[in-house]
């Protein structure tokens, strides 16, 4: 099963988890786009009734052409259920995610929710976490000397750009620095120490979030956290 199927099969698996009248977080990504395309076919061929509340504009667009209502956050008390991928996740289910530059708001909708659940393609399973640039979503103004820290650092930063050599700015008006580290073997202190700079609105790392990571394969395997 190439990675695609393996996307489409766990979309296809989570949008089964959802359940009538759930309050549902939408992440974003290439495989939660499967997850969405299973969800609003169970809404429109079941009649399931549920409300989305979305963790970017892509998502969302996606949702509400395809007949899934979508709801600000503000407006809800809490969600029962959200389904988001990942970009790495270790065997603790804390994870590297905002590949797609959406973290602030999958961090924001992730908190919010009652249960968290992730999916991803065999890639994704790297321990200790590695193998993919951490996001750091930051504040525009000063971001030359926020690299310069975080270069100072060792964490090897690169400004995030786009196949025009755009820099990219997130839904939220921000830049994201992508941190070049081999791997992370301490995700937690580097976690604090990220939080705590000065122009960095929010970083990659998801450190006790997720309750289930769901990994496409020839078996689906769930993960639960212990
Ligand atoms: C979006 O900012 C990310 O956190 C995605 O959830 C993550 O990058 C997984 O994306 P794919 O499903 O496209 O790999």
């Amino acid at each position: 099963m190439d990675v695609t199927e393996q996307k489409r099969q766990v979309g296809k698996y989570a949008a089964g988890l959802v359940e009538d009248h759930m309050t549902v977080g939408l992440g974003t990504g290439s495989t939660v786009k499967f997850f969405v395309d299973a969800l609003a076919e169970r809404v429109n061929n079941e009649g399931l009734n549920i409300i989305g509340v979305t963790t970017s504009v892509r998502t969302a667009e996606q949702a509400q052409s395809l007949g899934i209502k979508i709801v600000d956050l503000d407006d809800v008390d809490e969600i029962d259920l959200t389904v988001d991928g990942a970009d790495r996740v270790n065997k603790n289910l804390d994870g590297i995610k905002g590949g797609g530059a959406a973290l602030l708001f999958e961090k924001i909708v992730a908190i919010n929710s009652k249960k968290n659940v992730w999916i991803v393609d065999e890639t994704k399973l790297a321990d200790p976490l590695g193998g993919f640039p951490l996001p750091v979503e930051v504040v525009t103004y000063g971001v030359g000397h926020l690299n310069t820290l975080f270069a100072n650092e060792g964490l090897k930063p690169v400004l995030r750009t786009d196949a025009a050599g755009e820099t990219v700015v997130t839904d939220n008006g921000n830049y994201i620095i992508d941190l070049h580290l081999d791997t992370i073997e301490k995700p937690v202190e580097l976690a604090d120490w990220l939080s705590k700079q000065v122009g960095v609105i929010e970083h990659g790392l998801f450190i006790n979030i997720a309750n289930r990571v769901i990994v496409a394969g020839e078996e689906i395997k769930i993960l639960d956290r212990a």
